[in-house]
C-alpha cells in the first residue's frame, strides 16, 4: 500500500506538471485528491486495513495528499497568471500604431480669395447682397441696357434653359437691379459674389463656370473720382501699399463712362514678364459710373442720384496671385491641385 501511494504521489504530480490550462488541473485534482479521487479513496479505506498498517498508510496518504494539494494550488496559479497574461494580449490595444488619420477640409482656393475680398471690401463699408444664380432674361440683360438684339450681347454667350427667357445669369450686374429695386431710395454700398456661366469653349482661359465679385454704390453726388479713389484703395489693401494702378476707357452698357482697371503687374513689378504678356500691368476689373437707364430702372430718379459699379474676377486674381496656368483646375476637383492651397 505504501508503495501504492509513492506511485500515485508520482503520478499526481507529473500530471499537475503537465496540465495546460485550468480545466485540466481540475481533472487532474478530482482523479486524486477530489470526492471520488484514489488519494481520497486510499484515506477513506484505512479504516479497513489490517490494525498493524493504518498508521503507517494513514500518515503517509496524509503527507501524500498535501504534496498533491500543495502542487495543485501553485500549478493552479501558475496557471491563472499566464491565462490572465494570454487574454490581455489577445485584448491588447496597440498604443504604439498610428491614429486614423481624420480627413481635414480646407477652403477652395477660389473660396479663400473670395472671403479676402469679402473682407477688404467690408472694411470700405460694402455688404455682401446674394443674388440668384439663374436669371431670367430682363434683369441679366433687358434692364441693364442691353435690350433684346442688342449687339453687345454677343460678349455674353449664354445657357439658356428650356423655359422662354430663363437663363443662367452670365454676369453678377443683374445683382445690381435686384438690389436697387430692393432697396430705393436709401444708398446702397454692396458688393454681389458669386457663379456666373457662360457658353463657352472651355480652355486654359475660360472655364463655362466661374466667380465674379460685384460692387455697387448708389447715393447722391458719387462721381467718377470716388470710383476711381475706392479702386485704388482696394488695389493697395490686395496687392500692397505701393501698387501702381491704371485705368483705361472701355465699354459696358450699363456703365457710362466705362473703364478697365489694371494693376502693375506684382510678379515682375512692372518690368513685363509671362503673365502680364510683357505689358507690366495686370487687368483686375471692369467698371463705371451706373448708367442712368440701369439707375431708373432700378428705382432711383436719376437726376437726384449717381452710383458707380465694378466687377472683377477672383479666379483670375487667385491664378495671377499663385501663377496657376489653367483656369480648368479650380472645378476640375483633382485633390492634388487643391490640397495645394
Ligand atoms: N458685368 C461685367 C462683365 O461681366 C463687368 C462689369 C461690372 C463692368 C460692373 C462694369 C460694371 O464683364
Amino acid at each position: 500500500m505504501l508503495k501504492r501511494l509513492d506511485e500515485l504521489q508520482d503520478q499526481a504530480l507529473k500530471q499537475v506538471e503537465q496540465a495546460a490550462d485550468s480545466a485540466a488541473l481540475a481533472q487532474v485534482e478530482s482523479a486524486y485528491t477530489g470526492k471520488k479521487g484514489e488519494i481520497t479513496t486510499v484515506l477513506r479505506s484505512i479504516g479497513t486495513l489490517p490494525a498493524d498498517e493504518r498508521k503507517a498508510v494513514g500518515e503517509k496518504a496524509n503527507v501524500v495528499k498535501q504534496a498533491v494539494d500543495a502542487a495543485i494550488a501553485s500549478r493552479a496559479d501558475a496557471l491563472k497568471a499566464s491565462e490572465l497574461g494570454a487574454a490581455m494580449q489577445a485584448g491588447a490595444i496597440d498604443v504604439t500604431l498610428p491614429g486614423r488619420p481624420l480627413p481635414v477640409g480646407r477652403i477652395h482656393p477660389a473660396n479663400q480669395t473670395l472671403r479676402e475680398l469679402a473682407a477688404i471690401w467690408a472694411e470700405m463699408g460694402f455688404q455682401v447682397y446674394r443674388s440668384r444664380d439663374v436669371e431670367d432674361d430682363d434683369t441679366n440683360f433687358t434692364l441693364l441696357n442691353l435690350p433684346p438684339h442688342h449687339p453687345a450681347r454677343d460678349m455674353w454667350d449664354t445657357f439658356h434653359t428650356t423655359q422662354p427667357g430663363v437663363l443662367l445669369r452670365t454676369h453678377t450686374s443683374p445683382g445690381q437691379i435686384h438690389a436697387m429695386r430692393q432697396y430705393a431710395p436709401e444708398p446702397i454700398r454692396i458688393i454681389l459674389p458669386g457663379m456666373c456661366y457662360r457658353y463657352e469653349q472651355v480652355s486654359a482661359r475660360s472655364e463655362v463656370q466661374f466667380n465674379q465679385l460685384e460692387g455697387l454704390a448708389v447715393g447722391y453726388n458719387i462721381h467718377m473720382t470716388d470710383l476711381k479713389g475706392t479702386i485704388v484703395a482696394f488695389a493697395r489693401r490686395m496687392f500692397g501699399e505701393k501698387v501702381a494702378v491704371r485705368f483705361r476707357s472701355s465699354h459696358f452698357p450699363f456703365t457710362e463712362p466705362s473703364i478697365e482697371v489694371d494693376v502693375e503687374c506684382f510678379l515682375c513689378g512692372g518690368e513685363g514678364c509671362a503673365v502680364c504678356k510683357k505689358t507690366g500691368w495686370l487687368e483686375i476689373a471692369g467698371a463705371g459710373m451706373v448708367h442712368p437707364v440701369v439707375l431708373k430702372n432700378g428705382g432711383y430718379d436719376p437726376s437726384k442720384f449717381s452710383g458707380f459699379a465694378f466687377g472683377m474676377g477672383p479666379e483670375r486674381m487667385t491664378m495671377l496671385r499663385h501663377g496657376i496656368t489653367d483656369i480648368r483646375y479650380f472645378w476640375g476637383n483633382d485633390p492634388r491641385f487643391l490640397e495645394q492651397f
